[in-house]
Protein backbone atom coordinates (compact mmCIF):
# COMPACT_ATOMS: atom_id res chain seq x y z
CA UNK A 1 0.00 0.00 0.00
CA UNK A 2 1.18 3.39 -1.17
CA UNK A 3 -0.25 6.73 -1.61
CA UNK A 4 1.51 6.90 -5.09
CA UNK A 5 -1.30 8.54 -6.60
CA UNK A 6 -0.47 11.98 -4.78
CA UNK A 7 2.05 14.48 -6.15
CA UNK A 8 5.15 15.45 -3.87
CA UNK A 9 3.58 19.00 -2.57
CA UNK A 10 -0.25 17.26 -1.98
CA UNK A 11 1.68 14.23 -0.11
CA UNK A 12 3.54 17.28 2.20
CA UNK A 13 0.43 18.93 2.60
CA UNK A 14 -2.35 16.34 3.39
CA UNK A 15 0.13 14.37 5.32
CA UNK A 16 -0.35 11.06 3.25
CA UNK A 17 2.56 8.49 4.55
CA UNK A 18 0.13 5.63 4.53
CA UNK A 19 0.89 3.02 7.79
CA UNK A 20 3.02 -0.32 7.18
CA UNK A 21 0.67 -3.15 7.89
CA UNK A 22 2.51 -4.38 10.97
CA UNK A 23 1.93 -1.48 13.10
CA UNK A 24 -1.79 -1.34 11.46
CA UNK A 25 -1.38 -5.14 13.46
CA UNK A 26 0.27 -3.77 16.32
CA UNK A 27 -3.01 -1.01 16.94
CA UNK A 28 -5.41 -3.90 16.38
CA UNK A 29 -3.87 -6.03 19.15
CA UNK A 30 -4.48 -2.99 21.41
CA UNK A 31 -7.86 -2.13 20.72
CA UNK A 32 -9.50 -5.80 20.27
CA UNK A 33 -10.25 -6.33 23.95
CA UNK A 34 -12.76 -3.14 23.50
CA UNK A 35 -14.49 -3.89 20.46
CA UNK A 36 -17.42 -5.53 21.28
CA UNK A 37 -20.64 -6.09 19.06
CA UNK A 38 -21.91 -2.55 19.92
CA UNK A 39 -19.33 -0.45 18.98
CA UNK A 40 -18.50 1.93 16.49
CA UNK A 41 -14.82 2.14 15.03
CA UNK A 42 -14.14 5.54 12.78
CA UNK A 43 -10.76 6.34 10.71
CA UNK A 44 -11.06 10.33 9.55
CA UNK A 45 -8.40 10.03 8.17
CA UNK A 46 -8.16 6.93 6.66
CA UNK A 47 -6.37 6.65 3.24
CA UNK A 48 -6.73 2.95 1.18
CA UNK A 49 -8.67 2.09 4.70
CA UNK A 50 -6.00 -0.13 5.95
CA UNK A 51 -7.22 0.35 9.52
CA UNK A 52 -10.54 -0.18 8.67
CA UNK A 53 -10.56 -4.32 9.57
CA UNK A 54 -13.75 -5.96 10.84
CA UNK A 55 -13.67 -7.44 14.09
CA UNK A 56 -17.14 -7.75 14.52
CA UNK A 57 -18.11 -4.44 15.57
CA UNK A 58 -21.51 -3.07 14.29
CA UNK A 59 -20.31 -0.28 12.40
CA UNK A 60 -17.01 1.12 10.71
CA UNK A 61 -16.06 4.23 8.99
CA UNK A 62 -14.28 5.46 6.91
CA UNK A 63 -13.19 9.20 6.25
CA UNK A 64 -10.92 11.08 4.29
CA UNK A 65 -10.68 14.39 2.16
CA UNK A 66 -8.81 12.77 -0.54
CA UNK A 67 -11.00 11.81 -3.05
CA UNK A 68 -8.62 8.73 -5.20
CA UNK A 69 -8.51 7.54 -1.54
CA UNK A 70 -11.73 7.02 -1.15
CA UNK A 71 -12.25 5.39 -4.40
CA UNK A 72 -9.52 2.83 -3.33
CA UNK A 73 -11.11 2.76 -0.15
CA UNK A 74 -14.32 1.74 -1.32
CA UNK A 75 -13.36 -1.00 -3.81
CA UNK A 76 -11.24 -2.81 -0.89
CA UNK A 77 -13.81 -3.22 1.41
CA UNK A 78 -18.18 -3.10 1.30
CA UNK A 79 -18.98 -3.43 4.68
CA UNK A 80 -17.40 0.14 5.25
CA UNK A 81 -19.67 3.65 5.33
CA UNK A 82 -17.19 6.09 3.37
CA UNK A 83 -17.20 9.80 3.51
CA UNK A 84 -14.95 11.66 1.36
CA UNK A 85 -15.09 14.78 3.41
CA UNK A 86 -13.06 17.31 5.38
CA UNK A 87 -12.69 15.47 8.78
CA UNK A 88 -11.79 19.10 10.40
CA UNK A 89 -15.11 20.93 9.76
CA UNK A 90 -18.15 20.78 11.43
CA UNK A 91 -17.00 18.10 13.39
CA UNK A 92 -19.76 16.00 15.67
CA UNK A 93 -20.98 12.65 15.92
CA UNK A 94 -23.83 13.55 13.71
CA UNK A 95 -21.86 14.20 10.52
CA UNK A 96 -20.96 10.58 10.44
CA UNK A 97 -24.15 9.40 11.70
CA UNK A 98 -22.75 8.16 15.29
CA UNK A 99 -25.61 8.24 17.92
CA UNK A 100 -24.52 9.92 20.66
CA UNK A 101 -24.58 7.05 23.32
CA UNK A 102 -22.76 4.53 21.13
CA UNK A 103 -19.43 3.08 22.00
CA UNK A 104 -16.71 4.92 19.71
CA UNK A 105 -13.27 4.10 19.33
CA UNK A 106 -11.33 6.05 16.71
CA UNK A 107 -8.27 3.72 15.06
CA UNK A 108 -5.55 5.36 12.57
CA UNK A 109 -2.78 7.71 11.67
CA UNK A 110 -3.93 11.28 10.96
CA UNK A 111 -1.59 13.88 9.31
CA UNK A 112 1.21 15.56 11.36
CA UNK A 113 2.46 18.57 9.18
CA UNK A 114 3.35 21.67 11.17
CA UNK A 115 2.80 24.47 9.41
CA UNK A 116 5.38 26.54 11.35
CA UNK A 117 8.20 23.98 10.98
CA UNK A 118 10.66 25.01 8.55
CA UNK A 119 11.11 21.20 6.81
CA UNK A 120 9.64 21.73 3.16
CA UNK A 121 8.51 25.18 4.68
CA UNK A 122 7.73 26.13 0.74
CA UNK A 123 5.67 23.77 -0.29
CA UNK A 124 3.17 23.69 2.84
CA UNK A 125 0.03 24.93 2.60
CA UNK A 126 -3.50 23.98 4.02
CA UNK A 127 -6.25 24.19 1.89
CA UNK A 128 -9.45 23.20 3.98
CA UNK A 129 -10.71 24.62 6.73
CA UNK A 130 -10.80 23.81 10.39
CA UNK A 131 -13.20 24.57 13.42
CA UNK A 132 -12.31 27.40 14.92
CA UNK A 133 -12.27 25.49 18.70
CA UNK A 134 -9.70 22.64 17.07
CA UNK A 135 -7.62 25.08 15.16
CA UNK A 136 -3.91 24.48 15.62
CA UNK A 137 -0.31 25.09 13.95
CA UNK A 138 -0.02 21.67 13.55
CA UNK A 139 -2.96 19.20 11.75
CA UNK A 140 -2.26 16.36 14.08
CA UNK A 141 -2.99 18.16 17.02
CA UNK A 142 -6.46 19.31 15.24
CA UNK A 143 -7.00 15.77 14.45
CA UNK A 144 -6.77 14.61 18.57
CA UNK A 145 -8.71 17.80 19.55
CA UNK A 146 -11.59 16.84 16.59
CA UNK A 147 -11.86 13.35 18.64
CA UNK A 148 -12.13 15.12 21.82
CA UNK A 149 -15.06 16.51 19.77
CA UNK A 150 -16.26 13.67 18.69
CA UNK A 151 -16.29 12.18 22.72
CA UNK A 152 -14.66 8.94 21.15
CA UNK A 153 -14.09 6.20 23.95
CA UNK A 154 -11.09 4.82 23.12
CA UNK A 155 -8.43 6.17 20.65
CA UNK A 156 -5.61 4.43 19.31
CA UNK A 157 -3.60 6.60 16.71
CA UNK A 158 0.04 7.46 15.91
CA UNK A 159 1.60 10.75 16.17
CA UNK A 160 4.88 12.94 17.04
CA UNK A 161 6.21 11.93 20.62
CA UNK A 162 6.78 15.76 20.68
CA UNK A 163 2.65 16.01 21.03
CA UNK A 164 3.14 14.73 24.29
CA UNK A 165 6.89 15.25 25.83
CA UNK A 166 7.21 19.09 25.00
CA UNK A 167 5.35 21.26 27.33
CA UNK A 168 4.78 23.71 24.87
CA UNK A 169 2.80 21.19 22.35
CA UNK A 170 0.93 19.37 26.00
CA UNK A 171 -0.06 23.13 26.74
CA UNK A 172 -1.77 23.28 23.10
CA UNK A 173 -3.37 19.98 24.36
CA UNK A 174 -5.31 21.28 27.23
CA UNK A 175 -9.13 20.24 26.15
CA UNK A 176 -8.03 16.37 24.80
CA UNK A 177 -5.73 15.84 28.01
CA UNK A 178 -8.57 17.67 30.50
CA UNK A 179 -10.47 13.98 28.86
CA UNK A 180 -8.07 11.56 28.30
CA UNK A 181 -5.25 9.74 29.42
CA UNK A 182 -2.53 7.11 28.23
CA UNK A 183 -2.94 3.81 29.11
CA UNK A 184 -0.09 2.59 26.48
CA UNK A 185 2.28 3.51 24.38
CA UNK A 186 4.49 1.95 21.91
CA UNK A 187 7.77 3.89 20.04
CA UNK A 188 8.22 3.75 16.63
CA UNK A 189 10.86 5.25 14.69
CA UNK A 190 9.62 7.58 11.58
CA UNK A 191 12.21 5.92 9.74
CA UNK A 192 9.86 2.49 9.62
CA UNK A 193 7.60 5.04 7.34
CA UNK A 194 9.54 4.72 3.57
CA UNK A 195 9.25 8.48 2.50
CA UNK A 196 10.54 9.51 6.07
CA UNK A 197 13.70 7.71 5.79
CA UNK A 198 15.64 10.12 4.42
CA UNK A 199 15.00 12.80 6.71
CA UNK A 200 16.40 12.32 10.64
CA UNK A 201 14.62 10.06 12.33
CA UNK A 202 11.99 11.24 14.64
CA UNK A 203 10.03 9.03 17.62
CA UNK A 204 6.18 8.26 16.76
CA UNK A 205 4.10 7.16 19.30
CA UNK A 206 1.12 3.99 18.66
CA UNK A 207 -0.86 5.61 21.66
CA UNK A 208 -3.83 4.30 23.37
CA UNK A 209 -6.15 6.72 25.04
CA UNK A 210 -9.23 6.12 27.64
CA UNK A 211 -11.68 8.73 27.59
CA UNK A 212 -12.69 9.81 31.39
CA UNK A 213 -12.63 11.95 34.00
CA UNK A 214 -9.31 11.85 35.40
CA UNK A 215 -7.25 13.37 32.22
CA UNK A 216 -4.01 13.91 32.31
CA UNK A 217 -1.00 16.04 33.80
CA UNK A 218 2.49 16.97 32.30
CA UNK A 219 4.16 15.01 35.24
CA UNK A 220 1.80 11.73 33.98
CA UNK A 221 3.79 12.08 30.66
CA UNK A 222 6.80 12.61 32.42
CA UNK A 223 6.56 9.33 34.77
CA UNK A 224 5.12 7.19 32.00
CA UNK A 225 6.71 3.97 30.77
CA UNK A 226 6.69 3.71 26.99
CA UNK A 227 7.42 0.59 25.27
CA UNK A 228 9.89 0.32 22.58
CA UNK A 229 9.52 -3.21 20.80
CA UNK A 230 12.30 -5.77 21.57
CA UNK A 231 13.76 -3.37 24.28
CA UNK A 232 13.42 -1.94 27.93
CA UNK A 233 11.16 0.90 28.62
CA UNK A 234 11.76 4.81 28.11
CA UNK A 235 10.65 7.18 30.37
CA UNK A 236 11.16 10.62 30.72
CA UNK A 237 11.73 10.72 34.57
CA UNK A 238 15.10 8.60 34.51
CA UNK A 239 17.29 10.94 33.36
CA UNK A 240 18.36 14.53 34.45
CA UNK A 241 18.85 16.66 32.19
CA UNK A 242 21.16 19.83 31.28
CA UNK A 243 18.57 22.76 31.22
CA UNK A 244 18.51 21.72 34.94
CA UNK A 245 22.03 23.57 35.14
CA UNK A 246 21.83 25.82 32.20
CA UNK A 247 19.33 27.85 30.88
CA UNK A 248 17.96 26.82 27.24
CA UNK A 249 16.97 30.20 26.04
CA UNK A 250 19.50 32.72 28.23
CA UNK A 251 18.48 36.25 27.24
CA UNK A 252 20.01 37.69 23.99
CA UNK A 253 22.76 40.40 25.42
CA UNK A 254 24.07 42.76 23.13
CA UNK A 255 27.32 41.06 21.59
CA UNK A 256 28.85 44.41 21.90
CA UNK A 257 29.17 44.89 25.75
CA UNK A 258 31.35 41.64 26.07
CA UNK A 259 34.87 40.93 25.47
CA UNK A 260 36.36 38.01 25.15
CA UNK A 261 32.61 36.63 24.47
CA UNK A 262 31.66 33.35 23.62
CA UNK A 263 28.87 32.27 21.95
CA UNK A 264 27.25 28.56 21.57
CA UNK A 265 24.39 27.88 18.84
CA UNK A 266 21.03 27.91 20.64
CA UNK A 267 19.75 24.57 21.95
CA UNK A 268 16.64 22.52 21.21
CA UNK A 269 16.34 18.96 21.50
CA UNK A 270 18.74 16.25 20.57
CA UNK A 271 17.91 15.70 17.09
CA UNK A 272 18.03 19.72 16.07
CA UNK A 273 21.52 19.56 17.91
CA UNK A 274 22.32 16.93 15.50
CA UNK A 275 21.85 19.37 12.60
CA UNK A 276 23.60 22.24 14.53
CA UNK A 277 26.94 23.48 15.87
CA UNK A 278 27.66 23.95 19.24
CA UNK A 279 30.46 27.02 20.28
CA UNK A 280 30.80 29.73 17.65
CA UNK A 281 33.34 32.52 17.27
CA UNK A 282 30.76 34.96 16.04
CA UNK A 283 27.26 36.41 16.87
CA UNK A 284 24.18 36.05 14.97
CA UNK A 285 20.51 35.45 15.27
CA UNK A 286 21.21 31.67 16.03
CA UNK A 287 23.50 31.85 18.50
CA UNK A 288 23.45 32.78 22.44
CA UNK A 289 25.83 34.69 24.52
CA UNK A 290 27.98 31.91 27.33
CA UNK A 291 27.51 32.78 30.73
CA UNK A 292 31.37 32.10 31.28
CA UNK A 293 30.59 30.76 35.23
CA UNK A 294 28.81 27.79 33.08
CA UNK A 295 31.37 27.02 30.58
CA UNK A 296 31.64 23.58 31.84
CA UNK A 297 28.12 22.49 30.90
CA UNK A 298 28.29 24.14 26.86
CA UNK A 299 32.02 21.88 27.39
CA UNK A 300 29.44 19.16 27.84
CA UNK A 301 27.03 19.65 25.66
CA UNK A 302 29.90 20.10 22.66
CA UNK A 303 30.94 16.19 23.46
CA UNK A 304 27.40 15.39 23.80
CA UNK A 305 26.85 16.12 20.69
CA UNK A 306 30.14 14.37 19.44
CA UNK A 307 28.33 11.17 20.91
CA UNK A 308 25.29 11.11 19.58
CA UNK A 309 25.22 8.06 17.99
CA UNK A 310 25.39 6.05 21.30
CA UNK A 311 21.57 7.07 21.39
CA UNK A 312 18.40 5.26 19.40
CA UNK A 313 15.75 7.14 18.01
CA UNK A 314 13.25 7.71 21.01
CA UNK A 315 15.63 9.90 22.31
CA UNK A 316 15.26 12.73 19.41
CA UNK A 317 13.13 14.76 20.94
CA UNK A 318 14.58 15.30 24.34
CA UNK A 319 17.30 17.66 26.16
CA UNK A 320 20.48 16.67 27.01
CA UNK A 321 20.74 14.32 29.46
CA UNK A 322 23.30 14.62 32.15
CA UNK A 323 24.49 12.59 35.36
CA UNK A 324 26.03 15.32 37.12
CA UNK A 325 28.17 13.40 39.85
CA UNK A 326 29.82 11.08 37.56
CA UNK A 327 30.38 14.71 35.26
CA UNK A 328 31.73 16.11 38.06
CA UNK A 329 34.36 13.34 38.26
CA UNK A 330 35.37 13.27 34.91
CA UNK A 331 35.30 17.05 33.87
CA UNK A 332 39.10 17.11 33.10
CA UNK A 333 38.31 14.38 30.04
CA UNK A 334 35.24 16.96 28.83
CA UNK A 335 37.15 19.70 28.61
CA UNK A 336 39.96 18.28 26.63
CA UNK A 337 38.21 16.82 24.41
CA UNK A 338 36.16 19.46 23.93
CA UNK A 339 39.19 21.79 23.84
CA UNK A 340 40.85 19.40 21.13
CA UNK A 341 37.79 20.35 18.96
CA UNK A 342 37.09 24.37 19.40
CA UNK A 343 41.38 24.99 20.04
CA UNK A 344 40.55 28.66 20.32
CA UNK A 345 39.10 27.36 23.80
CA UNK A 346 41.70 26.83 25.37
CA UNK A 347 42.75 29.86 27.24
CA UNK A 348 39.05 29.59 29.23
CA UNK A 349 39.69 26.64 30.43
CA UNK A 350 42.24 26.32 34.07
CA UNK A 351 43.34 22.73 33.11
CA UNK A 352 46.20 21.04 31.14
CA UNK A 353 44.61 18.68 28.36
CA UNK A 354 45.02 15.45 29.03
CA UNK A 355 45.77 11.99 26.75
CA UNK A 356 43.93 11.71 24.02
CA UNK A 357 43.67 8.09 24.25
CA UNK A 358 42.92 8.34 28.05
CA UNK A 359 40.12 10.82 27.35
CA UNK A 360 38.04 8.81 25.25
CA UNK A 361 38.36 5.85 27.22
CA UNK A 362 36.52 7.89 30.29
CA UNK A 363 34.17 9.58 27.98
CA UNK A 364 33.32 5.59 26.73
CA UNK A 365 32.56 4.87 30.12
CA UNK A 366 30.58 7.96 31.35
CA UNK A 367 28.39 7.88 28.38
CA UNK A 368 27.63 3.67 28.16
CA UNK A 369 26.84 4.55 32.10
CA UNK A 370 24.40 6.75 31.28
CA UNK A 371 22.67 5.39 28.39
CA UNK A 372 23.05 2.24 30.29
CA UNK A 373 20.53 0.01 28.29
CA UNK A 374 19.24 2.45 25.93
CA UNK A 375 23.39 2.56 24.70
CA UNK A 376 23.70 2.19 20.91
C1 LIG B 1 -0.86 9.57 7.39
S1 LIG B 1 -2.12 9.34 6.15
C2 LIG B 1 -2.92 7.99 6.85
C3 LIG B 1 -3.70 7.16 5.90
C4 LIG B 1 -4.17 5.82 6.49
N1 LIG B 1 -4.95 5.99 7.69
C5 LIG B 1 -2.96 4.97 6.77
O1 LIG B 1 -2.43 5.06 7.88
O2 LIG B 1 -2.50 4.24 5.90
C6 LIG B 1 -3.14 10.73 6.49
C7 LIG B 1 -4.41 10.85 5.67
O3 LIG B 1 -5.13 11.98 6.12
C8 LIG B 1 -5.84 12.54 5.03
N2 LIG B 1 -6.24 13.91 5.39
C9 LIG B 1 -5.48 15.01 5.48
N3 LIG B 1 -6.21 16.05 5.87
C10 LIG B 1 -7.49 15.61 6.05
C11 LIG B 1 -8.70 16.22 6.46
N4 LIG B 1 -8.77 17.51 6.78
N5 LIG B 1 -9.80 15.44 6.55
C12 LIG B 1 -9.78 14.13 6.24
N6 LIG B 1 -8.65 13.51 5.84
C13 LIG B 1 -7.51 14.23 5.75
C14 LIG B 1 -4.85 12.42 3.89
O4 LIG B 1 -5.51 12.50 2.65
C15 LIG B 1 -4.22 11.05 4.18
O5 LIG B 1 -4.88 10.04 3.49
Amino acid sequence: MSQAHLAYKSRVNLGSYYTPTEIVDIAWEMIAPCVHSQTTVIDSACGYGDFLRDRGQVTTIGCDIDETAIDVARKNSDKVRFFQTNALCDVSREKFGVPQQSDLIVVGNPPYNDKTSLIRHSIKEVGFDIDEDIASRDLGISFLRSYNKLEADLICVLHPLSYLIKPTNFRLLKEFTANYRLVDGLLISSSKFPESAKHTSFPIVLALYQRGTEGMEYSFIRSFRFRIAGKSDFCLDDFDYITGYIDKYPKKRDQSTYNDTLFFWTMRDINALKRNRTFVESYSANTIVIDKRKLDYYAYVDVFKRNLHRLPFYFGNCDVLIDIDQFRQCKPSFISDTVRHHPFLKKHFRIDPMDKQQTESELDMYFKSLFGEHHV
